[in-house]
């Protein structure tokens, strides 16, 4: 049989959901992957087998999904420790760093998952690069609205080296995608492996205006893939 990319990130999901213990404070991710592991915390605990979770969702749409399913809830202020964060990714480079935020919750995601103990990653083979951007998608900057063109040419400018193209990111006809902050994002496109990711990293973080990068270096424990062979588990 051949699975559909959909049906490996559900096993990925529902292999992560296995590290989860009752009393834990949990990280929700967000996107389609982290979806399929709300969903089975939800249903683990709708059958008895996990009680007292407390999730922190890293978005709108997951708060949204997981009040539906009953999880409780709360939040970084009341819970500054996270005992385990789960979330998907765009791409996972072979030291498990990470590019995330097409679903475009970089920035709580960020927030959240430097927050925890562990981060588990749930990603299908197909999220596996050689090194970040190898893709060919976009590394996703999240950018305040004013004089966000002044901020992209910077990051063009930045990145001139890895032929590097700057877009904003539009929700449909030419009206921008606005996160659950209220920001932008800036889409890099980079033709050839940028150098240092912390240095690439740190550069970007100093041009006022940009609010976060999509890069999580150095953050992920665990990284579960799903393929067409099984299931593999990378650690730290
Ligand atoms: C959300 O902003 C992202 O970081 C997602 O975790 C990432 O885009 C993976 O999404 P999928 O699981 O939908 O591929």
């Amino acid at each position: 049989v051949i699975l559909t990319q959909d049906e490996l990130k559900k096993i990925a999901a529902y292999k992560a959901a296995e590290f989860v213990e009752s009393g834990m404070v949990l990280g929700l991710g967000t996107g389609s992957t982290a979806k399929h592991a709300v969903d089975r915390i939800g249903e683990l605990l709708r059958q008895g087998k996990l009680n007292n979770i407390i999730g922190i969702p890293t978005s709108k749409q997951t708060q949204e999904q997981a009040t539906s399913l009953g999880i409780p809830l709360s939040d970084l202020d009341s819970h500054p420790t996270i005992d385990l964060a789960i979330d998907g990714a765009d791409e996972v480079d072979p030291h498990l760093n990470l590019v995330k935020g097409r679903a475009g919750s970089l920035l709580r995601e960020k927030m959240v998952e430097g927050a925890c103990k562990k981060f588990v990653c749930i990603v299908d083979e197909s999220k596996l690069v050689k090194h970040l951007g190898g893709s060919g998608l976009a590394l996703p900057i999240e950018v305040v609205p004013f004089c966000w063109k002044f901020n992209a040419g910077k990051l063009r400018n930045l990145f001139q080296d890895s032929g590097c193209v700057a877009k904003l990111r539009n929700e449909c006809k030419g009206r921008p995608f606005v996160t659950d902050n209220g920001n932008y994002i800036v889409e890099l496109y980079l033709k050839r492996e940028i150098g240092d990711l912390q240095v690439a990293g740190d550069a970007i973080l100093r041009i006022a205006g940009v609010v976060e990068h999509g890069m999580f270096l150095d953050m992920a424990t665990t990284v579960i893939v799903a393929g067409e062979l099984g299931i593999t588990i990378k650690n730290k």
